[in-house]
């Protein structure tokens, strides 16, 4: 954490009534700030020797892996002409483009043109290259300014590889802008949408606190049915549960933590202004026979996944996008929001679009935003 974030994570306490408020426009609008880690994707998805083009908020990357296994990631444009430089070839540790097979490392240096004379000297052209990282089975890129990189880091998953839980990878691609995926994550009141799922109900809102990057929301949520007493979310398949949820968001990402029942980190990548990727770990404290876990670990992940989590997602998935094209068809449109922790979160996405714009100058950018909620 920079020095200018420690001195401003002063913590504020929020009410959580909830109570009429008009929603600002200006969070479907903004930016990332960039200065973070984003998951691009799957470890497993780039092998050696492969090339993979991504995007984050609107820059294209190649990110590509030598034989060796090391990762680098490239702007995905030739200095030379502008050909994308995910079509190239991988060779060696270089990233040769398939126009003119101009060569390049992994810092983005013109390293070799083939038809060029042995005497002459190479052409100053470089591509700009970001920082890149492989953690928790996914690739992880840097988009800020480099120098910060080391300063930051993805989140920390202490479940991650602890034999006491049970992974659940899912990931999902949806057309909105990241502050509509971030508000569904946040919003535990949509319960209502999720009921043929046997999903959560009757959510309270518990505690609600807001930092310089961070808010924090606790619910009380109940339970019934067999999938939750599977899952360990209820005592029993035909009685009401009530646990607490704590919800936190701490940009740009997700966890959330069932009172040590199951743990949730959902990443997620703004890819534009109305596309969005999400990246989730799910964490569970299923207990299973290692040999089964050993045999069926793959299985039993693409079940949960396919018949548990996508069905939830793809409920979220069709509000989501009816939410983005209600507003692309009326920007000036109106909403009324009741839930602080939603109020919350936007004013922190505004702020930290505003950060990285200001310099990093640690200074809280929150007071007054245009169409700021009245109450
Ligand atoms: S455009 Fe890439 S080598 Fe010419
Ligand atoms: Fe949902």
């Amino acid at each position: 954490m920079s020095h200018t974030q420690a001195t401003t994570d002063k913590m504020m306490e929020l009410a959580t009534t909830l109570t009429t408020q008009t929603v600002r426009n200006a969070v479907r609008e903004v930016g990332i700030n960039p200065n973070y880690w984003y998951p691009v994707t799957w470890a497993n998805q780039l092998q050696p020797g492969q090339i993979l083009a991504v995007t984050i908020w609107q820059q294209a990357i190649a990110l590509y892996r030598t034989g060796n296994g090391e990762l680098y990631a490239l702007e995905d444009a030739c200095p030379h002409k502008g050909v994308a430089l995910h079509k190239g070839i991988v060779q060696g540790n270089h990233l040769a483009c398939l126009y003119h097979g101009w060569e390049f490392d992994g810092m983005g240096e013109c390293v070799g043109v083939p038809y060029l004379p042995p005497t002459q000297k190479l052409p100053c052209a470089k591509a700009r290259s970001y920082p890149v990282q492989e953690k928790y089975k996914l690739i992880w890129l840097f988009p800020g300014d480099p120098a910060l990189a080391e300063t930051r880091q993805p989140p920390d998953m202490p479940e991650f590889d602890n034999p006491d839980w049970f992974m659940v990878p899912v990931s999902a691609k949806m057309q909105a802008h990241f502050s509509i995926c971030n508000e569904n994550s946040m919003d535990v009141f949509h319960g209502f949408l999720h009921q043929n799922l046997q999903g959560w109900f009757d959510p309270v809102l518990k505690s609600l606190r807001e930092t310089e990057n961070t808010v924090c929301a606790e619910y009380d949520v109940s339970y019934k049915g067999r999938m939750a007493k599977w899952l360990g979310l209820s005592d029993r398949a035909n009685e009401v549960t009530t646990r607490t949820i704590s919800v936190q968001y701490r940009y740009p990402h997700y966890y959330s933590f069932l009172e040590g029942v199951s743990t949730l980190y959902l990443m997620r990548l703004p890819v534009g202004p109305t596309q969005s990727r999400s990246f989730a770990l799910f964490f569970f404290k299923i207990r299973l026979p290692k040999w089964f876990r050993r045999l069926f670990e793959p299985l039993l992940q693409t079940i949960l996944e396919r018949f548990v989590f996508m069905r939830f997602l793809n409920q979220d998935i069709e509000m989501m996008e009816s939410e983005q094209q209600t507003y692309l068809a009326n920007p000036q449109r109106r909403y009324v929001e009741i839930n602080p922790a939603i109020i919350a979160i936007q004013r922190l996405i505004v702020r930290q679009f505003d950060t990285p714009r200001s310099k990093d100058t640690g200074i809280l950018l929150t007071e007054k935003i245009e169409g700021e909620p009245t109450i």
